[in-house]
């Protein structure tokens, strides 16, 4: 019978890459693997330390794991252990608590591969990996930036890019495991090729990829406006890449980015908006928003919600600024009261509703393709869920369709995403 671990993942999608990683291994070790909190023989916990929420989360993860199963091997990765100290994760109950690098990982699958090697238990027929429709794949790792907020260069280490040719493997294995899409992630994406010699740009990731593999599907995580280059759009033309940007924008005040210390002012981000939208009318441009940077005032967030309406976001993901240890931005004065930065988050959800409301409706009475992903019950009905090429969230009934990609017709809004119809099916 073969071991079972539990692989959770906390954070962002640079976590669910390391995670199909260590799961990969985890499985060419024998264990059979789910990504889920259940009764397990071994257990890897994929920590975040992006913000105080984070940080608890991961905290409240580990130990309820130990209660769950005393017996069974613990082990601790990612950003958490980086920010809060190894043995202070230790002492949480871990056996094991290593860091983010690729040598972390191997100790990591070293120390379970080790530890009780006769089968433990297992009645476990009921749990299925799952085929996994989208493939999770790092190219960089690493953050050489001083963004004033962010822990990240902390947890995640100086820059290092994987050569093309390494990723592209990772990508024809995903496929030939039965992956439709691949989502090229890294911890500054754009900053790719920078270390390599001779230096290479992401373009030159995006095109090789496209050239070396057959994935159907390519989707990159998130690039900065510096990223969009005409080189770069000009491979968009190509229908395998998935028109989706991910552009972290984190205020639209050109004093509070100073601030930050991000690398664009607001006119950047607005002008590379509008390249995206030359090249790729029908993409989605989604972003990540901060609420009450130390110094924000009403006017820098009224400019903040201003460039949202204008850029016409897909999807923000937003946040109350949380403020992290040695960041340059810890203790400044001016720091936002607790009360203003709940309002301005009020705010930003609501703009973000209506947003992604007028995105989802812009598509109705069009056809895109969605990859189904899995079946979800809403309202007593069993519909199947899947995203777009444009990422939309699409509900539409239907026979077998996991791991299929169909053309859908849109039908209007409905629940997070859209209704759709599949040519053929009944409605
Ligand atoms: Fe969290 Fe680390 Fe990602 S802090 S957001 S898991 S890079």
């Amino acid at each position: 019978m073969a071991r079972l671990a539990s692989v959770l993942t906390l954070g962002c999608k640079l976590n669910l890459a390391d995670s199909e990683e260590i799961a990969r291994g985890l499985r060419g070790a024998g264990f059979e693997v789910v990504d889920r909190l259940c009764k397990a023989d071994a257990y890897v916990i994929n920590t975040c330390s992006v913000t105080h929420v984070a940080d608890a989360k991961s905290r409240r993860l580990i130990r309820s794991v130990r209660r769950l199963s005393p017996g069974a091997a613990v082990t601790v990765t990612g950003c958490f252990p980086q920010s809060a100290g190894f043995d202070a994760v230790g002492a949480l109950g871990a056996d094991l608590v290593v860091g983010t690098r690729d040598a972390d990982k191997a100790t990591l699958l070293e120390f379970l591969a080790a530890r009780g090697r006769s089968p433990l238990r297992t009645k476990n027929s009921a749990l299925r990996t799952g085929l996994h429709t989208r493939a999770f794949i790092k190219a960089q790792e690493g953050c050489n930036d001083v963004c004033a907020f962010c822990i990240v260069p902390r947890t995640r280490g100086r820059e290092e890019s994987r050569p093309v040719e390494a990723v592209a493997r990772e990508v024809a294995r995903a496929v030939e495991a039965g992956a439709r899409e691949a989502v090229i992630t890294g911890t500054q994406l754009g900053a790719w090729g920078r270390d390599l010699a001779p230096a290479l740009k992401p373009h030159h990731l995006i095109s090789g990829l496209l050239e070396r593999t057959e994935v159907l599907r390519l989707r990159f995580s998130s690039l900065q406006p510096q990223d969009i280059t005409p080189e770069l759009l000009a491979l968009w033309q190509d229908p395998r890449l998935m028109p989706h940007f991910h552009l972290a924008l984190q205020s639209g005040s050109k004093a509070t980015l100073a601030a930050m210390r991000r690398r664009y002012t607001a006119a950047e981000f607005r002008n590379a908006a509008a390249r995206i939208r030359a090249a790729a009318p029908d993409a989605a441009i989604t972003t990540d928003i901060i609420a009450g940077f130390p110094g924000e005032t009403n006017a820098d967030f009224e400019a903040t919600l201003d460039l949202c309406r204008e850029v016409g976001f897909a999807r923000l993901h937003c946040f109350p600024y949380s403020e992290r240890a040695k960041t340059a931005a810890a203790g400044r004065p001016g720091q936002v009261s607790p009360a203003v930065k709940q309002e301005r988050m009020t705010r930003l959800l609501a703009l973000g509703d209506e947003l992604s409301r007028a995105f989802r409706e812009r598509f109705a009475g069009s056809t895109r393709p969605v990859l189904w992903e899995n079946e979800r019950e809403i309202e007593g009905e069993r519909l199947w869920f899947g995203h777009s090429d444009n990422y939309l969230p699409v509900y539409a009934r239907g026979m077998d369709l996991h791991n299929h990609v169909t053309r859908a017709l849109i039908r209007g809004v409905y629940h997070d995403g859209v209704r759709g119809s599949i040519p053929g099916e009944a409605l």
